[in-house]
């Protein structure tokens, strides 16, 4: 009898183990940065492994990045970035307030900064707050499936002319 119960305890054991080890390497893959490729100042970001309303965080000379994956179904904005069919927002992660880092709440699809309350859509408009300015461009170039941070691109000058950021 003990026997059988050892054996249950040991299954059971084995099965609560695995459970973990598959949540951690689920979490581990959400927190895993883009393939990226950085260099003298300029970041290549291959966006193709990014995930729809899953928030991507890489470093571009020495502040964060913040990448989102539009879903399909997202009204369209001025402020997103097409790249091999799929929609992104790119914006640098720092509170156009006062430069704290905004947190990226998926259930609500909205970036919420815990320094003074502001709050920006899921494209970093400001819609509460008081942040004065949406998220920040950074200067981009779309080459293939990737963006390369740093580099001045059609697209980025685009953005840059008609006021939709301001340069970084
Ligand atoms: Fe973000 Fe003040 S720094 S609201």
């Amino acid at each position: 009898m003990s026997n059988r119960r050892d054996f249950m305890g040991m299954a059971l054991g084995s099965f609560a183990a695995l459970g973990a080890l598959g949540a951690l390497y689920a979490a581990k893959r959400t927190w895993d940065p883009l393939p990226s490729v950085k260099s003298a100042g300029f970041t290549t970001i291959d966006l193709s492994p990014a995930q729809e309303n899953v928030l991507v965080t890489e470093k571009w000379r020495g502040k964060p990045i913040f990448i989102l994956k539009q879903p399909a179904n997202a009204p369209k904005s001025d402020r997103e970035i097409h790249v091999a069919g799929g929609r992104y927002l790119v914006v640098v992660g720092l509170c156009t307030h006062l430069g704290c880092i905004p947190a990226y709440l998926a259930d609500k699809k909205q970036f919420k900064c815990a320094c003074h309350g502001g709050e920006f859509d899921s494209l970093g408009v400001n819609t509460f707050g008081p942040p004065p300015r949406p998220l920040d461009i950074p200067p981009f170039k779309i080459s293939g499936t990737s963006v390369i941070l740093g580099e001045t691109g059609p697209e980025y000058e685009k953005m840059l002319a008609a006021g939709l950021t301001l340069k970084v």
